[in-house]
């Protein structure tokens, strides 16, 4: 492919002697007239059926108006294209959304695939790298479409044979600031194709009030929040444990209170069980009342909570041995949640060590053990060190909040996670921009998803204390 061309050897040819002619005679061949000319006919036609098969709408458009032009004159398209403009018009007023979705996206998506992508598309790919410019010929990867929603743009690319996604995800910062957008998040699509997403407007930059508590008692995965594409954010407890990691201010809180606001009206109808582990006394002793005799926050309370939930999680075990393999929430044997606040005042940062061998081994055991029987747990901490919590592996689901540290966010999400697009790191300190926004991996994707939880200021905690707080029995 890279064969050396004739003439290419003038490049190499240097005379060091002033004002001597350097004497060489490159090899020229004539193109006839003829092959240029089919050339740039093949060019132009196959450009046209390509532009035909990618815009078969617009290009049926076009045809049609020059059909008519043709058979009926000018004024006759004329008057057409004002009516077609007057229907786009009423529609718009009448129904924004079918029409954004059905025309004002895709008429969008074409603009910039022609004025920021195309337009830019050979320059960014020689200078970021991801493309080659050898003997006067462009190797480029393929820009195969652009699609548009309403707060970002994914580009559809396919890469060039012997390209990997690491090669675009570690130049995912230099796409972002060539397209200008704030960022550039990577996916695989299929085998050789990737899909680009490049935010145009950050739509969790606002804070998101709380969410209204459900109607029915239900265990499924709850809302908590917002993802980026707008979609409610719903977390699952029940069959898993969950670790929220974010340093403080990070917003740890809304995503607690979010998870118990949820799940009241199960907890109402006995469903659930929340179990509460406060040794910060900062957060969850707000609404202690929905505890009940469940709540702990001096780490000897703690730990006998703890020790009490192994014990019914390892008397359910005895009696679903043999009979069944997972636990179906009832009255009589609730999912039980465990939330522990700060988590690292129990397990790193307490100086009693009886009881933080204590305190770790019961976590450990129910994080092994619980999912199975209907046992979950719910941590957040501060610092996801491996010295802080040993056990972070044990939890399956991890949710970054803010972090200090870049290298802090693969150590909560996994390997690779933030050059996946998890900026966990780069997430405001702002409480009003940032405080709840966070990275999390959902079960169907190795990609990370970007979601803002809910705020549950005082005053709705206090509601919820006083609705639905009723102390628990004592267990
Ligand atoms: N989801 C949210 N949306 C908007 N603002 C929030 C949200 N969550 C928290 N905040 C704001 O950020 C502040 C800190 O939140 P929070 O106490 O939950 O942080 P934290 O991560 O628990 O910190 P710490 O580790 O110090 O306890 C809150 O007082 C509130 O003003
Ligand atoms: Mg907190």
């Amino acid at each position: 492919m890279f064969r050396k061309l004739p003439g290419d050897q003038v490049s190499g040819l240097v005379s060091t002697t002033p004002d001597t002619a350097v004497v060489f005679k490159p090899a020229v061949v004539n193109t006839p007239a003829v092959l240029t000319v089919f050339v740039l006919a093949w060019r132009l036609v196959s450009g046209l059926v390509k532009t035909v098969i990618r815009h078969p709408i617009a290009a049926s458009l076009f045809v049609a108006a020059g059909v008519v032009w043709v058979l009926y004159g000018w004024a006759v398209v004329a008057i057409g294209l004002i009516n077609i403009m007057a229907v786009l018009i009423s529609w718009r007023m009448t129904d924004r959304d079918s029409f954004s979705r059905w025309v004002g996206l895709r008429l969008l998506a074409f603009a910039r695939w022609f004025w920021i992508y195309r337009r830019h598309w050979q320059p960014v790919m020689i200078v970021s790298g991801l493309g080659r410019h050898l003997r006067g010929r462009d190797y480029l990867p393929r820009l195969v479409k652009v699609t548009c929603d309403d707060w970002a743009d994914h580009v559809t690319i396919k890469m060039m044979g012997g390209q990997c996604l690491k090669d675009w995800t570690d130049r995912a910062d230099h796409l972002a600031h060539a397209f200008g957008s704030p960022a550039c998040r990577v996916s695989t699509l299929r085998a050789g194709r990737l899909v680009l997403t490049l935010p145009r407007r950050d739509p969790l930059s606002t804070p998101l009030p709380a969410v209204a508590v459900p109607q029915e008692a239900h265990v499924g995965p709850v809302e908590i929040g917002r993802c980026e594409d707008g979609s409610p954010w719903r977390l699952n407890l029940h069959g898993t444990h969950v670790l929220v990691a974010g340093a403080t201010g990070a917003g740890k809180g809304s995503i607690l209170w979010s998870v118990i606001r949820s799940l009241l009206p199960a907890v109402r109808a006995g469903l659930v069980e929340l179990w509460a582990l406060d040794p910060k006394l900062m957060e969850l002793s707000y609404g202690k009342a929905l505890f009940g005799n469940r709540y702990a926050a001096h780490p000897h309370d703690c730990a006998d909570l703890l020790d009490k939930a192994v014990a019914v999680m390892q008397e359910r075990a005895a009696r679903y041995a043999g009979v069944r393999r997972s636990h179906v929430p009832t009255v009589d044997d609730p999912f039980i949640l465990v939330i522990v606040d700060e988590v690292a005042f129990l397990t790193a940062y307490q100086p009693d060590k009886h009881l933080r061998v204590r305190i770790s081994a019961a976590l450990a055991t129910l994080t092994t053990q619980g999912r199975a029987v209907g046992v979950g747990v719910l941590a957040a901490l501060q610092d996801p060190r491996k010295e802080v919590i040993s056990i972070r592996n044990l939890f399956p689901d991890k949710i970054a909040l803010r972090l200090d540290e870049s290298e802090q966010v693969d150590m909560v999400l996994g390997d690779g996670a933030r050059d996946r697009g998890a900026l966990a790191d780069e997430i405001s300190p702002i409480p009003a921009a940032g405080a709840g926004v966070g990275y999390v991996r959902l079960e169907t994707s190795p990609d990370p998803v970007r979601v803002r939880a809910a705020y549950v200021c005082d005053d709705d905690i206090r509601a919820m204390a006083s609705d639905h707080g009723s102390p628990g029995e004592a267990v």
